[in-house]
């Protein structure tokens, strides 16, 4: 068939913010599905698929999911503080943004803000029409900000050079994801 198109996307947000469980959802839950001679999954053989038990992410993981037309490399970086200067080597050889932010995390979202302003402000962002996806994630939590709030909090509006888009999420049972990973597919199809 048809090679899907290689797309390399960056995974962030701070620490606890579901980063890691997201992706995990997007996986390929089967391996076997994909069978072992397929040329798409032949050459990372390191592919992992759904785990059960999501710990912090010690500086980054690589991992891989597809889409109807794209197949995807996402750098799962870790959101801790003390890694987040890992963030900006990758991100001239990204094609597109995650950004993950805990809706229930009402503390820290002025910190939510912060790193992605800084994200946005970067040599190596700035200049780009690169789309930025952003989960309202924990849309499950009482305590949860619906992605409108989340999206003023962030002041989202006053992005201007980029398309982006703002999903609420349940990583946990994976609702919102598709509405997500479509968008992304459409931006850069
Ligand atoms: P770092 O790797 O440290 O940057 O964190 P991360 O952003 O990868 O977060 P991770 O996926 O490890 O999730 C952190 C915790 O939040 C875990 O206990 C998850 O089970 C939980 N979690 C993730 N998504 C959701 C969600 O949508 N709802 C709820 N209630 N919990 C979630
Ligand atoms: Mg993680």
């Amino acid at each position: 068939g048809l090679k899907k198109k290689e797309v390399n996307v960056l995974c962030l947000g701070l620490d606890n913010s579901g980063k890691t469980t997201i992706i995990n959802q997007l996986k390929p839950s089967n391996l076997c599905l994909y069978g072992p001679l397929s040329d798409d999954w032949r050459h990372v053989s390191q592919v992992k698929t759904q785990t059960q038990d999501i710990v912090p992410t010690i500086g980054f993981n690589i991992d891989k999911f597809k889409s109807s037309s794209l197949s995807f490399t996402v750098f799962d970086m870790s959101g801790q503080s003390r890694y987040r200067n890992l963030w900006e080597h990758y991100y001239k050889e990204s094609h597109a943004i995650i950004f993950v932010i805990d809706s229930g995390d009402k503390l820290r979202m002025v910190v939510a803000k912060e790193e992605l302003d800084t994200l946005l402000n970067h040599q190596d962002i700035c200049s780009r029409r690169m789309p930025v996806l952003l989960f309202a994630n924990k849309s499950d939590l009482r305590e949860a900000m619906s992605s409108v709030k989340v999206s003023q909090l962030l002041c989202l509006e006053n992005i201007k050079d980029k398309p982006w888009h703002i999903c609420a999420s349940n990583a946990l049972k994976g609702d919102g994801l598709q509405e997500g990973v479509d968008w992304l597919q459409e931006q850069i199809a």
